[in-house]
């Protein structure tokens, strides 16, 4: 989107076209025209400009109600603002996580449309942001002011502003470039070199989930994130804010849990008990899957493979529980008839640890009983292994 187009968007006349675009499309929605109608309808009182940048805001609204809920419809962003931008959910987290450190301060170098600021001025934090994109520097003020948000948004780059008058550095480097993503962290805008000289102070970067642990310098925190089951990042925590050297963070229904390396005694291996835990992501990520196992009273069932094993069945937010029923031939054909003699038609198949596509395997076993199972393919000592067993 064009700046022009975007600041006019912002005027009265901008703000009647985007509310009448955004009435018209919830009634094509409801069946009565389409998408297409609703442009040329608009077209007859506007340019094709300033109708593109009213549809294509109506358009990212609906799409950014995954990451901003209820806030979305007062929001403004690009395609790629609205990729790049951090969930409302692990926003508010961070934000809340730098309010009990009592930070009253945060300066977001490269705040692109705003996720990450916006959830720091929510949780009381005087914040301001720099980006070097005009842009998006436009529209995370225009979010700021739409949500009535205080706060400053200012051109810059984020590699030579001064950063000392705030009491936290915050940064989310670019991991796309033009080509797509970018694996290497000194491909990152700003780059990892960059990143590092923040933690020499009191700073927070967002990154990859999957950041080498070895790249994280000692006294650096690392904490993986996820949302309702997903591991959406990783931050590094440094200077007074470190607090731990790793930690999984796990956002759900029922709130938030976090688990650290303090939690994790290490672990065993043994053979598999009457349940099996499968980890959630950002534990994974973290390594500490043994921390799981110290919760329920259990082990690993494999040293490489992420899953645990108890006799005690245990509610606990950072791993999904099931009860085993019985262990099943690993062996395709065996496996095979061992579903059909159960009447099994319908089945979920988790793996992990060995080579098996579990969309193929399930064409391949062609079941076809009224039953509904779930089998775990995974390794035991180091063997093939097929578990059958319910979900708790
Ligand atoms: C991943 S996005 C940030 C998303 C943001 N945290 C959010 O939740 O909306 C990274 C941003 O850094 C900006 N950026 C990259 N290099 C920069 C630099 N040297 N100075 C200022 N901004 C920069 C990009 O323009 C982009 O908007």
């Amino acid at each position: 989107m064009d700046l022009d187009a975007f600041s006019w968007l912002l005027t009265d006349e901008g703000q009647q076209l985007l509310a009448r675009a955004t009435e018209m499309t919830a009634a094509s929605i409801e069946g009565k025209g389409s998408a297409l109608a609703v442009q040329a309808a608009l077209r007859k009182d506007e340019t094709a400009e300033h109708v593109t940048a009213a549809m294509n805001q109506v358009d990212l609204r609906r799409k950014a109600a995954a990451k901003f809920g209820d806030l979305a419809p007062k929001m403004y962003f690009t395609p790629d603002g609205l990729e790049q931008a951090t969930r409302l959910a692990v926003a508010h987290h961070r934000a809340a996580r730098l309010r009990a450190f009592d930070a009253a301060s945060v300066i977001d170098l490269g705040c692109g449309i705003g996720g990450d600021l916006i959830a720091s001025s929510r949780a009381g934090l005087t914040a301001a942001g720099v980006d070097h994109d005009p842009e998006r520097v436009a529209i995370a003020q225009a979010n700021l002011d739409a949500l009535g948000l205080p706060g400053a948004v200012t051109v810059a780059d984020a590699t030579t502003v001064d950063h000392s008058p705030f009491e936290v550095a915050y940064a989310d480097p670019a991991r796309r470039g033009a080509k797509g993503r970018v694996f290497s962290a000194e491909g990152w805008t700003p780059p990892w070199s960059w990143v590092e000289t923040l933690f020499a102070r009191d700073a927070c970067v967002k990154v990859a989930p999957g950041i080498p642990h070895d790249l994280v310098p000692e006294k650096v925190e690392a904490e993986w994130v996820s949302d309702r089951g997903e591991v959406k990042e990783a931050a590094l925590w440094s200077g007074s804010l470190a607090s731990t050297q790793r930690r999984a963070t796990v956002i759900g229904e029922r709130g938030l849990a976090t688990l650290t390396s303090e939690d994790d005694p290490g672990g065993e291996v043994g053979p598999v008990a009457e349940f099996l835990y499968e980890p959630d992501g950002a534990v994974i990520r973290a390594g500490l899957v043994t921390a799981v196992a110290a919760g329920v009273q259990g082990h690993l069932v494999d040293e490489h493979i992420a899953y645990v094993t108890s006799s005690a069945s245990f509610e606990t937010p950072f791993a999904r529980g099931y009860q085993v029923l019985e262990e099943l031939p690993y062996r395709e054909k065996q496996l095979k008839a061992a579903l059909r003699e159960r009447g099994i038609g319908r089945l979920t198949i988790k793996k992990r640890g060995v080579q098996v596509v579990p969309e193929q395997l399930r064409k391949r076993l062609a079941l076809s009983g009224s039953g509904e199972a779930t089998i775990v393919l995974t390794r035991v000592a180091g063997e093939g292994t097929c578990l059958l067993v319910r979900p708790f």
